[in-house]
């Protein structure tokens, strides 16, 4: 519920029960002044004709019953009915016993010259026995019984109470209702209040806090509150932007960390061969290196030293290039069959001279066309089957690209059977500079970009690279690429020969 609304509601509460308690006010005001409202007359009423005797004044009334039905003529006993009326009198009731029109004993308690006319008429089949009536300002209550005398007339016997008026009652009452509608009224109000309060002073208060913890630097707490009103979305934006901040920070905090390493990684991996190079060239100048071929040799290393710190230097700004998204893509579409059977025809020499046998699995029929740039794709390839041959140790020594595909996507598949990679650096081989034998001066060893820059080709082209493996079995390096319908390829070659 909204704030609006809370706010609506809790003043239209306040209202309703002001004016409720204005009108109930008014009212017993107008009954004590005035002493009469219908209404008020009427339960008061309902409630005497049900009840209008006490209990022993209703016992009484049972007796005399009794008498009227079994013996009516000792109705007209004023001994005895003057006794009746005295143990009455104790419940401060009286008795009255009529006879057709004449009076036969009347209490002396009620001293009221219009009692005969106000009392009701015989009804002989006793239809109503208990029930009210007024004098003027006063109010009776009476149970009656009506019967006949032995001689066949009508006689009635009244036992009646008189009670306060309406006025009296409600004078009594007036203070009681006043006390309790201001209480009412109270209660009402710090209900309300709390209603009010909850909903948002104290999310509020909550959220400051937050914001103070915020300024503090401390972004790892969550925001536990939950409400559909304005607090609650106001809450919703503090609290993702409170994930925003937090997540920033730690971007901030990994890319730091990230270049520190990186930092560190490329000093070493300078050093290591300039250092070798050094070597090699005091060896020449302090004449170590004395015969032809002893010369040869040093050149040699020096030249295959400065090539590997050319590649590595040469890695290196291709992934700053890649990272920073610096590289220019050139997408065309381009079948996947042809290009595959381009980059074998190229690979297949160096495999065979290493003794490698190669195997072409297509499993593909017709063409497969996907948006890739030529250079960036062949540069993973080559990435991908320099590591298998840089760790293949296994003979006979095996390798194999099988292509598949669905409607939706071509994968390509890069088997080989060297010596595979641990379950725990497998997750982590696409990280720059991760290599899984850690020792950085392995003779085979890398820098760690390879598959590093492969990821960031294949992520550039919207696709897909992971690996499978078992240590000592082998590797297989999936990449996966969206394939393009025939409408998509022609829209995608026209753009390029536009461009
Ligand atoms: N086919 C494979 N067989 C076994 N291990 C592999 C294979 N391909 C990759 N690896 C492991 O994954 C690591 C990361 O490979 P990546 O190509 O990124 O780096 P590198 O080959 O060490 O160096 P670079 O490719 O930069 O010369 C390698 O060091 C190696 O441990
Ligand atoms: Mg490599």
């Amino acid at each position: 519920m909204s704030i609006r609304i809370k706010m609506l509601l809790s003043f239209t509460g306040m209202l309703v029960i002001s004016l409720l308690f204005i009108l109930l006010t008014a009212s017993l005001y107008t009954i004590a002044a005035t002493g009469d409202l219908q209404s008020f007359r009427d339960i008061y009423k309902v409630h005497y004709q049900i009840n209008p005797l006490t209990e022993q004044g209703e016992s009484i009334f049972q007796e005399l019953k009794y008498l009227a039905k079994n013996d009516p003529d000792e109705l007209q006993n004023k001994e005895l009915l003057r006794e009746y009326d005295m143990k009455l009198r104790a419940e401060k009731s009286g008795l009255y016993v009529r006879r057709e029109s004449s009076q036969i004993f009347e209490s002396l308690t009620f001293n009221q010259p219009e009692l005969k006319q106000a009392l009701p008429p015989y009804d002989l089949s006793n239809n109503q026995i208990r029930s009210t009536f007024n004098i003027s300002e006063r109010f009776y209550a009476y149970a009656k019984f009506d019967f006949q005398y032995s001689d066949g007339d009508r006689g009635s016997v009244f036992v009646i109470r008189e009670r306060s008026p309406f006025a009296e009652l409600t004078r009594k009452l007036l203070p009681v209702m006043s006390l309790l509608l201001i209480g009412v009224l109270i209660i009402a109000n710090l209900l309300l209040y709390r209603w009010i309060t909850r909903s948002f002073i104290k999310p509020l208060n909550q959220l400051r806090n937050s914001a103070e913890q915020i300024k503090a630097g401390n972004l790892s707490f969550k925001l536990e509150l939950s409400s559909n009103d304005e607090v609650g979305q106001l809450n919703d934006a503090f609290e993702s932007m409170r994930k925003q901040l937090h997540q920033s920070n730690e971007l901030r905090r990994q890319d730091e960390e990230n270049r520190k390493e990186l930092i560190s990684n490329i000093s070493h991996d300078l050093r290591t061969p300039i250092t070798n190079i050094k070597g090699y060239i005091e060896g020449i100048r302090d004449g170590v290196a004395n015969t032809p071929e002893k010369m040869e040799t040093y050149v040699n290393i020096i030249h295959s030293k400065a090539v590997s710190m050319d590649k590595l230097v040469d890695e290196l700004f291709l992934y700053s290039k890649l990272d920073l998204n610096q590289e220019p893509f050139l997408f065309k579409a381009v079948d996947m069959v042809d290009f595959l059977e381009d980059s074998i025809d190229e690979l297949r020499y160096d495999l065979e001279d290493k003794g490698v046998s190669f195997e072409w699995d297509n499993q593909t029929s017709g063409s497969l066309i996907a948006s890739v740039d030529l250079d960036k794709l062949k540069r993973t390839v080559v990435n991908i089957v320099d590591n298998a041959l840089k760790y293949m140790s296994n003979e006979p020594r095996r390798f194999s690209i099988t292509l598949l595909a669905d409607s939706e996507w071509i994968t390509m598949a890069f088997k080989d059977n060297g010596r595979g990679i641990s379950e725990e650096a497998l997750p982590h081989i696409f990280d720059r500079f991760y290599r899984a034998e850690q020792s950085r001066n392995s003779s085979t060893g890398g820098s760690g970009l390879g598959l590093a820059i492969a990821r960031q080709i294949i992520d550039e082209h919207g696709g897909f690279i992971h690996a499978t493996s078992e240590l000592g079995a082998g590797t297989t390096i999936y990449i996966k690429l969206k394939r393009l319908t025939n409408e998509e390829a022609n829209i995608s070659n026209d753009e390029n020969s536009n461009y």
